[in-house]
This record gives structure tokens, sequence and C-alpha cells, in this order.
């Protein structure tokens, strides 16, 4: 099952897989400057917390690259790393990946190479790790051998370094023969649910539907799902959580079923220097991703769109966080500081 690997060094180039153009063309786009991952990050060619993160321990990499082509000094080479850095401001782990780093620059290019792969092999092995502690969990709270279960935005492969986290939990729950159906919400307005998970739970054989996110409530409250599974962008001290845009409400509609919502994350995305989510800044992006749609204007006035990128959905609504260091209950008061070490 998966073996999607969404960002790749390739001799002094990062190759990322085009996530804008799935699922109908799997094809690559080659960053061999700033420029092109800047603008790359910035239209979701690549996406997903983790996933950022390996793509900022190579950033480094690839500016010390042009750097050492375009004979930048120390300045211009700092500068062009923080831009790559401050793409996106949501997810903790574009920052959290370049500062794994950054230290090392004066050590050269194999050390930062060394470290940036790293980060994508601890990536991999985290989301292996914490797939198990999810569908262990799960399966004891709800007793049940077989689940329906909802999932919100993309949190596989093409998310992570490769395997997913949300997204991984359910491989494993397939794994176990354990999945009857994913309703995957198409998650508006960049449709990262139906282009994404879509394609990935079809490659791997899961059964699913893609739904309206404005399905998901009634999904939920009419009894024809088990569970909610979500990633998470940044997770505060307390366990609130920013994730894609639409989180909050699947986590409202969980509460009011009385089902488990979970949020699952590798580590490197729970940022204790937040103490609760009020702070966690939300990217707002382009009214015209809401008000355009593929080319087709869908609103008379193409500027008058609200486009929150993310939301945060309190500690007091998710049953657990889950990371590869084992599980948290926020709603039951347990913090989530045994969740990172
Ligand atoms: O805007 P995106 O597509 O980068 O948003 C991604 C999400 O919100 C994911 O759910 C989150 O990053 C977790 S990915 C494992």
């Amino acid at each position: 099952m998966s073996d999607i690997r969404p960002v790749l060094w390739d001799d002094g180039k990062i190759q990322l897989l085009d996530q804008t153009a799935l699922p109908l063309k799997e094809e690559d786009v080659i960053c061999e400057d700033v420029d092109t991952l800047v603008d790359a990050i910035n239209r979701l060619v690549v996406r997903g917390a983790p996933a950022l993160g390996v793509v900022g321990g190579f950033g480094v990499a690839l500016a010390m690259v042009q750097g050492e082509r375009e004979n930048w000094d120390g300045v211009r080479l700092h500068s062009e790393i923080a831009r790559i850095r401050d793409a996106r401001p949501t997810a903790v782990n574009l920052a959290w990946g370049v500062d794994q780093v950054i230290a090392s620059v004066n050590q050269g290019l194999s050390k930062v190479l060394e470290l940036a792969h790293k980060i994508a092999e601890d990536d991999e092995s985290a989301n292996r790790t914490l797939s198990k502690h999810g569908a262990d969990w799960i399966l004891k709270v709800t007793g049940k051998t077989k689940l329906r279960v909802l999932t919100h935005c993309n949190t596989g492969s093409l998310a992570t370094s490769t395997w997913g986290t949300g997204l991984g939990i359910i491989r494993e729950l397939h794994s176990r023969g354990a999945i009857e159906i994913v309703y995957a919400d198409e998650t508006r307005p960049l449709l990262q649910g139906s282009r994404l998970t879509a394609w990935e739970l079809a490659k791997d054989g899961i059964n699913y539907l893609v739904q309206a996110d404005g399905a998901a409530a009634s999904t939920i409250t009419r009894g024809l799902v088990d569970f909610a599974v979500i990633g998470a962008d940044r997770i505060a001290k307390n366990g609130d959580t920013a994730n894609k845009i639409g989180s909050l409400g699947v986590a409202l509609a969980c509460k009011e079923a009385g089902i488990p919502f979970m949020v699952a994350a590798p580590s490197s995305t729970v940022d204790i220097s937040y103490e609760n989510g009020d702070s966690i800044e939300i990217e707002l992006r382009s009214p015209e991703e809401v008000t355009n749609l593929h080319g087709v204007q869908t609103a008379p006035q193409l500027e008058r769109g609200f486009n929150p990128a993310f939301d945060v959905t309190p500690a007091k609504l998710i049953s657990a966080v889950v990371t590869e260091h084992g599980v948290a209950e926020p709603s039951q008061g347990q913090s989530v500081e045994g969740l990172v070490k």
C-alpha cells in the first residue's frame, strides 16, 4: 500500500508531484530555484503539514545550491531561506523543517542534506507508528470490528513524506480488515478531499464515497459514521488544533452524535509554544478560490469571497490526539505535552 512520495531531492533540485494536477494528471514540478519552490508552496503544488516540513529541510539545501551558483552572500542566502520558511503561516511544520537544518548551513550542503533526508525518514516512521496507535485506540473505544469513517481534506501520502497520518490510520485499519467505508469530504474550495484523498483511497482499493462538505453534519448525525479522523497543521499545548477549514464543523457534529473525533499528526506538528489555539495565524487565501471554480466564475463578483484556509477546533471537542508517542484525550482534560519528546 502507498509508495507515493510527494517530495524528492534529485541532484540539486526538488521534485514535487504536482498536487494541483491530480487526479487527472500525474506530473512533476521541478524546483531549481527558490522562486519556483515558493510559488509551488503558495499554489499548493505541495501541501499538507508534514510534507511542508520535508520541503522546509530540502528548501534550505536548494537555497544553498542556488546561492553557490549565483554567488550569494550570507545575508542573501538567509533572506531567501526566510522566504521559504514564511511561504505559508499556519502549518508549523514548514518553519520547523527549516529550523531543523538551518544551524547546519555552516557545515555545508552534505550535512544539510543528511538532516533533510532524516526529516523525511522520521516522518514516515512517525506516521506508521501513529497509525498503529490510532487504529488500536479506535477499535478499543468503539468495540467494533468494521468501521465507517469520515475524513476531511487530505492526510495521506501526498500530505506527508509518505503513508499519511489520518489516512495512515485508515490504511492501518484497512490492512486489519476493519474499514467498511470512508466518507471523504470534498473539502472546498480546493478539493483536497475529492481530488487527492479519493485518489489515494482508490489506488489502495479502500471503499469510499466523496461527499459535499455540507453533507458531513447530516451523515454523522444520521448515524452513518462511527468516527471521524483529521490531520493537523498546528496543535497547541492544550490540544486546540488548527486544520483545514471545515474541520470544526465535523468536530461539532461528532460531539452532537456522541462519536469519537480524532486528530492524527506526527509530534513535529505539536507546537507547545502556543498555550492554546487563539493566536494561531489562519492563512487567508485569495477570494477567487471561492468565487471561481476551475476557471468558471461562480459568484457575481470575484473579489467578494471569504477564504480562510484553516479553522481551530477546541480541545474540548477532540476525543483523541494521536502522535507516534501515543494517544492523549483532550476532551477528558488530558494534555498533549506527553506526545512530544
Ligand atoms: O491547505 P493544505 O492542503 O496544505 O491543508 C492541509 C491540511 O489541512 C491537512 O489536513 C493537514 O496539513 C494535515 S496533513 C497530514
